[in-house]
């Protein structure tokens, strides 16, 4: 992992980057890291602020034999990584909001985007986007984001150095990448729940337009959201907004 690092200092997206070099044959492994992005892109189409060499935006490109529904899993393992390597070396703790965000306290401070290209059961490739913001202050913030947003530097008062930290996650993500595939998903199922945010508290969330409350349970080895109802009943949420 991360024999091939490809680094620009200002890019669209490293994510459409790194797709398109998976299209051209890129290795399993091979990481596309920028300063800045003109169009970085978060899930559900929306914008990913990273017009600025402050913050931590890679892809990495990964060639696993897995089935199409396993892609989840790898948010989650990158999440649970992102949450124990952050937490290590800021010294706050750092939360995996289900699907892909990190928080400290209640503010977002970095995102996972996992895209996969799949021809019916077969996975062509994946790429896992990491978005970090390190050392912005909360001025530097788009307004629309300002109130709900930190960074490492907000969160801690530190100045890090990006290259040691993108440093440390690689190596943690190549470790973690070994075990899962030798070990499976349910040694990290049991990581990520320890550092869930809002693990056993309520909370409001919507399928299919219909709000329901329920009690954050964990996660289901398909990486499904575990809730409890008031009735005692446990539901897996696929997909649903979740009012944290
Ligand atoms: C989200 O929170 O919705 C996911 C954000 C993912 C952002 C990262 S930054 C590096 C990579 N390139 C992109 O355009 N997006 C991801």
């Amino acid at each position: 992992l991360g024999k091939t690092i490809h680094h620009y200092p200002t890019i669209d997206s490293t994510q459409t980057k790194a797709n398109a070099l998976a299209y051209e044959g890129a290795p399993h492994g091979t990481i596309v890291v920028a300063d800045k992005q003109e169009a970085g892109r978060g899930r559900m189409n929306r914008q990913w602020f990273s017009d600025n060499n402050q913050g931590i935006w890679l892809s990495i490109i990964l060639r696993p034999s897995v089935l199409p529904f396993q892609a989840p899993q790898f948010t989650l393992l990158v999440g649970t990584i992102l949450a124990e390597v952050l937490t290590k070396e800021t010294d706050v703790a750092v939360k995996i909001k289900w699907p892909n965000d990190l928080f400290i306290g209640n503010y977002k401070v970095a995102g996972i985007l996992t895209e996969m290209q799949a021809e019916q059961d077969t996975v062509h490739h994946l790429v896992v986007g990491i978005g970090i913001n390190v050392n912005q202050t909360r001025t530097r913030f788009d307004t629309s984001i300002q109130t709900k947003a930190t960074s490492l530097r907000e969160a801690t008062g530190t100045i890090y150095s990006r290259i040691i930290l993108i440093q440390q996650i690689l190596r943690s993500f190549e470790a973690e990448y070994e075990n899962f595939i030798k070990q499976g998903f349910n040694p990290i199922k049991t990581k990520w729940e320890q550092r869930a945010y809002k693990l056993n508290e309520w909370v409001t969330y919507y399928t299919n337009n219909q709000k329901a409350e329920g009690k954050i349970k964990g996660i289901q080895e398909d990486g499904a959201l575990l809730v409890e109802r008031i009735d005692k009943q446990i539901t897996a949420l696929y997909s649903a907004e979740i009012d944290w």
